[in-house]
């Protein structure tokens, strides 16, 4: 491979970084010796987002999304690595679903690593997995709650005994916290259902109490904890509480969840449909403050694509979740420009502390020494987000029409080029 100088703006400042193999070999001032020139002088370089909330689906789901089409997706997002959800046919929950998804992402253009499924009953299929020491296992993803052909876990013994599993072999726990037994009783209690109402049908009491529930049994436990797409003001307040005295506490927030309101509901419908729901600005304010202050540690794009024959059924039984992988770093840097935060704090969140909570090593930094996973962006000029040009299957979003100030340029992985938006 030839060695490649590009000369961009950096979080730090304009820099010339010196690409060889799949290596960074420097980051300076100077103008090491090289084989070819990327003049990227204009464009922002950060290093690639590290997403680690990606629901790939393939395999019998091929119809929804495949390796193939997640990894243009991604790229075309300037997200270079993805942690896949266990949440597909066949699940995650067992070696024999692991094989099968092994197999399936050897189409993958981008890194990846995947979460395994908790379910009430397979404790000896982790700890049979677990125990070979896998590297491209990131994490235990439990949900509390049914959304999307997922298994569903009630027992507070149950999520002991799989938090001390997590613990033993030093894997992060995951959870979606929306609690089922608060979503029945929301349920049942309110008759009417539409989409306009999801967020008081899919109450954020829910999520509130689930997220209570397993803050206290981390710390009971002393396993490392992520909470996913956190969505209410008070969630965030009792994550801020619990940070202070434990530093195995980690959340996500989703762009989604950052940035949209229930509002929308109105214009999108179930294109909009999501769990846990779109809140209230309230909440989007919350969740803000906690971006800028480090409460939040990633940002998970949460991609869940669905077909658009099956989004436009109706409400209540049109699946839950949308794309994002293409969506989600054009809409933070946009949000981060306008309010003014720093590149440097929007990098820790896409890119260096999810690599340092999911352990890929020597990812998430521009830095000599580690892999050359880059997106070049051009932040200058505006255009709308539009879903019908999507590489994903799902060519839809919430977020269509939305005016971004950021196109994904160019993207490395692994030192290989990917110019986008060039036929
Ligand atoms: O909206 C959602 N979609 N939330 C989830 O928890 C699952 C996801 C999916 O897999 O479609
Ligand atoms: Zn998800």
């Amino acid at each position: 491979m030839k060695i490649l100088l590009l000369n961009c703006q950096t979080s730090e400042g304009i820099k010339n970084i010196l690409l060889k193999d799949e290596l960074i070999e420097y980051i300076g001032s100077k103008q090491p010796a090289h084989d070819e020139m990327l003049d990227c002088s204009g464009l922002l370089v950060i290093p690639g987002m590290i997403d680690p909330h990606v629901h790939v689906r393939d395999m019998e789901m091929v119809h929804k999304e495949t390796w193939e089409t997640v990894s243009k997706a991604a790229i075309a997002g300037g997200v270079t690595t993805i942690i896949d959800m266990p949440n597909t046919k066949p699940a995650t929950t067992n070696l024999h679903g692991l094989n099968a998804k092994r197999e399936a992402a050897k189409k993958a253009k981008i890194n990846y690593k995947f979460h395994l499924g908790a379910t009430e009953n397979n404790l000896q299929e982790l700890e049979q997995i677990l125990a070979s020491d896998p590297t491209d296992v990131a994490g235990i993803k439990i949900f509390l709650a049914g959304s999307s052909s997922n298994e569903v876990i009630t027992d507070e013994n149950k999520l002991k005994e799989i938090f001390k599993l997590a613990k033993k072999y030093d894997k992060v726990v995951l959870v979606h916290t929306e609690l089922q037994s608060c979503l029945d009783k929301w349920q049942q209690k309110i008759a009417e259902k539409s989409i306009q109402i999801h967020n008081i049908l899919r109450n954020r009491e829910c999520a509130i109490k689930g997220t209570e529930l397993v803050l206290r049994i981390a710390n009971e436990i002393g396993n490392k904890l992520y909470i996913c797409h956190v969505s209410t003001k008070e969630e965030i307040k009792l994550i801020r509480v619990a940070k202070e005295s434990n530093k195995n506490i980690y959340c996500e927030v989703t762009p989604h969840h950052l940035i949209l309101d229930e509002t929308i509901l109105k214009q999108v419908g179930n294109f909009g449909k999501v769990n846990p729901p779109l809140r209230t600005k309230d909440d989007n304010n919350a969740l803000l403050e906690a971006v800028i202050d480090g409460t939040i540690d990633c940002v998970g794009s949460d991609h869940a694509p669905h077909t658009i024959d099956e989004k436009i059924e109706d409400y209540s039984i049109a699946p839950s979740g949308f794309p994002g992988l293409e969506t989600a770093l054009p809409i933070i840097i946009t949000e981060f420009d306008e309010r003014e935060i720093p590149i440097k704090r929007l990098v820790e969140l896409t890119s260096t502390k999810p690599a340092e909570i999911f352990s890929f090593e020597n990812r998430g930094k521009i830095t000599k020494g580690y892999f050359a996973d880059l997106a070049v962006i051009d932040t200058e000029n505006e255009s709308p987000i539009i879903s019908a040009l999507f590489k994903s299957k799902a060519k839809y979003s919430p977020f269509d029409g939305s005016m971004v100030k950021a196109q994904i340029n160019t993207v490395f992985i692994n030192g290989r080029k990917y110019e986008l938006n060039v036929e």
